[in-house]
């Protein structure tokens, strides 16, 4: 029998309030039998900014093989350090080649090593390599037949289009960044699954995390407001990819949305 492992990918994880529901929910899945390893985005891990190193590691500690980042990963010192040192942790590779950590890792699982990229997204984003050109590169030098990317992108189009890009020379593209799930997880035509953005993981009842009306009124008004994490209806958001770690190939994608 071919071993399949099912892999959960939580989106953007926001906060304090994202950290607790990632743990509960991802202890509830696992004692369900329906997940056998958790790779999180946790680029907001603190108060809706990038993880600090003990925040990261607080993560990891509750239950993350793995965690990618995006454009925040620069925003608390103390993570620079841990970027060089621990390979569970991967910053986008598009990033100047002087950029601390890694964009590319492979961590070990009971079926076999898989490889995971981090890449960001220039349409709508400050500027960054090519993702394309840079996927293509690090593809070629992938110690694993298993290969997921992390696309942390704003715009719709450039997620799909990288996603078709890779299909069938990776197991999973999934798109973070807007906080927004999108309705079309997929396995593209040459076995690639795919979804342009796998959500939040953090309050629901917010703008993207964060209090709905400093927001509203800072787009009213244009003036300055605090922003501060919602703590209101939380959910962890992402797919379940079931994928044969030996040869790559994934066998389906679902999407999950789940309240605590
Ligand atoms: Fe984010
Ligand atoms: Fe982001």
């Amino acid at each position: 029998m071919l071993g399949g492992m099912k892999i959960l990918f939580t989106g953007d994880m926001v906060g304090s309030a994202g950290r607790q529901v990632f743990q509960r929910v991802t202890e509830q899945l696992r004692d369900e039998g329906q997940i056998d390893l958790v790779i999180a985005n946790a680029e907001n891990g603190a108060g809706g900014r990038g993880p600090s190193a003990d925040i990261a590691e607080a993560i990891l500690n509750a239950g993350a093989a793995a965690l990618t980042l995006g454009d925040h990963t620069f925003d608390d010192k103390t993570l620079i350090p841990l970027l060089e040192t621990d390979p569970r942790i991967v910053r986008p590779a598009n990033l100047p080649p002087a950029a601390a950590g890694r964009g590319m890792t492979t961590i070990e699982t009971e079926e076999g090593p898989i490889c995971i990229i981090s890449l960001l997204g220039r349409v709508f984003m400050d500027p960054a390599d090519c993702p394309f050109r840079t996927a293509d590169k690090l593809i070629g030098r992938a110690h694993a037949k298993t290969i997921f990317v992390d696309f942390h992108a704003e715009a719709t189009s450039e997620k799909i289009a990288l996603g078709r890009h890779l299909d069938g020379r990776v197991s999973g593209l999934f798109g973070t960044h807007t906080h927004v799930q999108t309705s079309d997880e997929t396995l593209l035509p040459n076995g690639t699954a795919y979804i342009t953005d796998l959500g939040m993981t953090g309050p629901k009842d917010s703008v993207i995390g964060r209090e709905v009306e400093p927001v509203v009124q800072r787009f009213i008004t244009g003036m300055p407001q605090k922003f501060n994490v919602s703590k209101k209806d939380l959910a962890l958001e992402g797919v379940i990819v079931d994928v044969d770690i030996s040869s790559g190939k994934t066998r389906g994608i679902e999407r999950i949305r789940k309240r605590a």
